[in-house]
Order: structure tokens, then C-alpha cells, then sequence
């Protein structure tokens, strides 16, 4: 018998996420940096640097970052044989394969009779084309793969498989999904690009133009909002620390950051509006009740009762939850969507190309 390792991964734009059932479970920024030169390929000793420690040592590396607004970062125009088709693909590759590393330990790695076995979360709406070349990508690095829409790997986890709602709020988009008890179709779909890196852009703007004496950059910025994200109307003022000619000098951002969070909202309910009024009116009520937040930006305090408001203005009523652990959502429904799917799926998979549900 070859042993199975069954592996969840989720691909995000900002980090990627995976979760295996030899109870690994660990993330990377999304990033893949290059030494530039003799001398930072000998600070490094090797070629190759991922994640947060290509982020800090990012002066002395050629940085890339492999995704787009959640998708692989290549349009339907790109010619395949392009400089940045095949960058693209190959960090990609290469950011996948680091992932699976961290899954394996030293042993597992040797072994010559391990089967892994990868569920991918792919944003919801990507393109064919996309979804084709994160196979391509993950066939060379896996024995079986299976892609699947991000939020209903996150659905799947929760066992929430019929009248919910899943809003994936991430960095470069946010994902809403109906789960009406079947297999999510594009009209059960939306995404919107106004998520994580939008409130990062929006919170760099307003404090650009209150404090020009003050230097600082958008990752400064997202650092500050991650740990104090808030658009509760409660609480106290909140002050970053940024230099002014050199020295750090405290700054009112209580307004400004509110207003960053803030600005997300009216995309989203509008999201959630549609796939509820598109739906059967005799099951509107029970998507109502049922909205799920996960992502990293589920996590701004107060976002949960600022969309029940703007639910019950807009749709009469709305009650919305927080999943558990919203970073480790989407890989913990592929794991669990890897294990559950029997053999005779994976077989299929492997002499057709794809297995039926
Ligand atoms: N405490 C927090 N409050 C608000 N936002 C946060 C917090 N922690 C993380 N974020 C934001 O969440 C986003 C990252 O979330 P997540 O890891 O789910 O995204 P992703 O999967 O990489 O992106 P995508 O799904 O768009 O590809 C970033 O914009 C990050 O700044
Ligand atoms: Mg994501």
C-alpha cells in the first residue's frame, strides 16, 4: 500500500495557506525573491528566497509576486511564450513546491512511495485559462490535484454545504459564494476587488494628504491596520507613530483608518444583495441568516454589525457570523474536501482529466 498525504492549499494573493493531514499547517507570504547579485546570493546562500524573509531582505532581492487579485497573474490575452507569462508560472511553481516542502519532513521527502494528494482554492471567478495553468503548475509538483473554488473550500469546512452565505474577504479581492446544496455554479459567484489592499490604499490616501510632513509607505501603512483595524463607532482615538523629518512623532489616524475599513462595505452588501435577491423567494430568508465572513479582512472589529446594519436597511434583516480561524479557512475545507473524496474520484481524475462529484 503507498501512503496517501492529502494536502489543502490555498493560493491567496497576499499569503498562501496550506493544511495536511500529517498535521502540518502553515503559511507564506505570497512572495518569491531572486538575489540580485554575487553578494546578496552570497548573504542568502542559496537562489531562492519566500515569504516574509524575502519581504524584509527585499532591498537585496528581485521580488515577484505570483498573484493578482487572487488569480495567477496572467490575462487571457498573455501570449504563452511571453517574459511574464513564464515568470509568472514559474514563481508560482516555485512558491507551490515551497509549500509542499514545509509539508513534508525529511523522510517523507525521500520516499519514493508517498502519493500526495492536493485540493487548490482558486478565486472564485478565475478564468479557464487561469484555473488550466494552476493545474499545469500543480500536476508537476502533485500525483493528484483537484482546483476548487475559494469559498466553497471555506463552505466545505464549516460543513456548511446549503443555505449559507460565504464572504471571503481577502487582500486583492473579496469572494461571495451561495451554497445552495450543490456544486456552486458562476451565477451562485461573485468577486469584487475592493478588499484588503483597497483599505491599505485608501487608509495610505487620507494620510498622505492630513500628515505631508510625515514619510511612510503603504506596507507601513497595512502593518498598522492589521493590528488595529476597527470601524467600530466605540473605543479610543488611535495614533500611529510615523517620522517626521526623521523623528517619530505621533499621529491621529482614528477618523481615517475607520473610513479605510469602512470603504469595503457597500461592495460587499451589494454582493450579498444580489445572490439574495437572484435567489428562490422561498430561501431568501435562510441565506439571510446565514452569512459567513472569512479571510483575513473579516477580522476589522465592527465589520460584522456594520453589514447586519446595512443588511437590515437594504434586505430587511441579516445576521452574520465569523468563522473561527479566518486565515486557515480555505485550507482546512481542502484538506477535508481531499480526504472526502473517495478513490475511484482521484482514479477518474487521473484517466479523464477530471472526476464527477
Ligand atoms: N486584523 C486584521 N484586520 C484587518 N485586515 C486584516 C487583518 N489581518 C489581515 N488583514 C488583511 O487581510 C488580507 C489578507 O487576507 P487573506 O490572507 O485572507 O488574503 P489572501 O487569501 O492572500 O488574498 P486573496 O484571497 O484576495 O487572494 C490583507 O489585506 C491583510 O492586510
Ligand atoms: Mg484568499
Amino acid at each position: 500500500m503507498r501512503k496517501v498525504i492529502n494536502i489543502g492549499i490555498d493560493l491567496g494573493t497576499s499569503r498562501s495557506v496550506v493544511a495536511a493531514d500529517n498535521g502540518v499547517r502553515t503559511f507564506l507570504a505570497s512572495v518569491v525573491g531572486y538575489p540580485k547579485d554575487a553578494v546578496s546570493r552570497k548573504l542568502f546562500g542559496r537562489s531562492i528566497v519566500f515569504g516574509e524573509e524575502a519581504l524584509k531582505h527585499r532591498m537585496s532581492l528581485d521580488i515577484y509576486r505570483p498573484f493578482e487579485n487572487g488569480m495567477l497573474k496572467i490575462s487571457k490575452t498573455m501570449d504563452e511564450k511571453s517574459v511574464e507569462y513564464l515568470k509568472a508560472m514559474e514563481t508560482a511553481k516555485e512558491l507551490l513546491n515551497r509549500l509542499i516542502e514545509l509539508v513534508l519532513d525529511e523522510e517523507q521527502i525521500e520516499r519514493k512511495d508517498l502519493v500526495l494528494r492536493g485540493v487548490l482554492g482558486a478565486p472564485a471567478l478565475a478564468s479557464r485559462k487561469n484555473k488550466k495553468s494552476l493545474l499545469d503548475i500543480a500536476k508537476d509538483l502533485l500525483d493528484d490535484v483537484m482546483i476548487v473554488s475559494e469559498p466553497f473550500a471555506v463552505a466545505y469546512g464549516l460543513k456548511l454545504l446549503t443555505n449559507a452565505l460565504i464572504v471571503d474577504i481577502g487582500a486583492g479581492t473579496v469572494d461571495l459564494c451561495r451554497m445552495t446544496g450543490t456544486m456552486p455554479a458562476d451565477e451562485d459567484q461573485i468577486t469584487t476587488t475592493k478588499a484588503g489592499d483597497y483599505v491599505d490604499q485608501v487608509f495610505y490616501e487620507l494620510l498622505s494628504k492630513k500628515y505631508k510632513e510625515a514619510t511612510f509607505t503603504v506596507n507601513m501603512v497595512r502593518r498598522f491596520k492589521e493590528e488595529n483595524s476597527t470601524i467600530s463607532k466605540h473605543g479610543d482615538s488611535i495614533f500611529i507613530e510615523l517620522p517626521v523629518k526623521g523623528k517619530p512623532a505621533k499621529h491621529d489616524v482614528t477618523e481615517e483608518l475607520k473610513t479605510a475599513c469602512r470603504a469595503i462595505v457597500p461592495d460587499v452588501v451589494e454582493g450579498i444583495r444580489q445572490l439574495i435577491a437572484s435567489f428562490d423567494p422561498e430561501f431568501q430568508t435562510y441565506l439571510k441568516e446565514n452569512v459567513i465572513l472569512a479571510g483575513g479582512g473579516s477580522q476589522i472589529v465592527g465589520l460584522k454589525k456594520e453589514i447586519e446594519d446595512n443588511m437590515n436597511s437594504t434586505l430587511g434583516y441579516g445576521k452574520v457570523l465569523k468563522v473561527e480561524e479566518p486565515l486557515f479557512a480555505g485550507a482546512n475545507g481542502a484538506l477535508l474536501l481531499c480526504k472526502d473524496m473517495p478513490e475511484e474520484y482521484w482514479q477518474q481524475v487521473k484517466s479523464k482529466g477530471e472526476g464527477k462529484f
